[in-house]
């Protein structure tokens, strides 16, 4: 279902919301319809947001689908992740300020390897690997939890997690 006042977009949910604690299901060749007709407004609802990562189930999806795009430069360089899977992290970790387009207004630092190497298979069904480092590394890592049932704050402490879920619930309330 798309977004009423944009038609173009999905509705992203909020946390807390129980899809978004779920693991989604493998993608599989019955599912290409749907994966084709999915992705561009994946895509479009991200750009939207804007964001650099949107998972299928922050669009009430629960397929392990992921759309990035980190703008390099300001210019598109869109990937469609298709049933990603980790296949190697280095050992030298990285810590980076992340957000989440389901957890609005709200950041924290969260550690995880610096370098990780993502198997997928793109929009065209061809098997993928990238190597990546930096901001991609947290970002293919962020979303790919996301297929998961897990969520940026999942990395953090309980304290810091619960403050700033309160801090969301309070701005979700004031936002209606
Ligand atoms: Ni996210």
């Amino acid at each position: 279902m798309t977004d009423a006042a944009h038609p173009d977009t999905l509705p992203i949910l909020i946390a807390p919301q129980a899809i978004l604690k779920a693991r989604a299901r493998p993608i599989g060749a019955g599912d290409a319809d749907r994966v084709r007709d999915l992705v561009p407004l994946m895509f479009a609802t991200m750009y939207k947001a804007p964001g650099i990562g949107l998972a299928a189930p922050q669009v009430g999806v629960g397929l392990r689908l992921a759309v990035v795009d980190l703008m390099p430069g300001d210019k598109p360089a869109p990937i469609v992740l298709v049933n990603p899977e980790i296949t190697a992290v280095s050992a030298e970790l990285a810590t980076r300020e992340e957000g989440c387009l389901s957890i609005p207004g709200q950041y924290a630092e969260v550690t995880r390897p610096a370098r990780v190497k993502v198997r997928f298979h793109d929009a065209a069904g061809v098997r993928q690997e990238i190597e990546a480092d930096g901001l991609l590394a947290a970002c293919l890592q962020h979303e790919i939890d996301h297929l998961d049932g897990v969520l940026f704050v999942d990395h953090i402490s309980a304290l810091k997690r619960n403050m700033l879920m309160r801090k969301l619930a309070k701005a979700q309330r004031e936002a209606k």
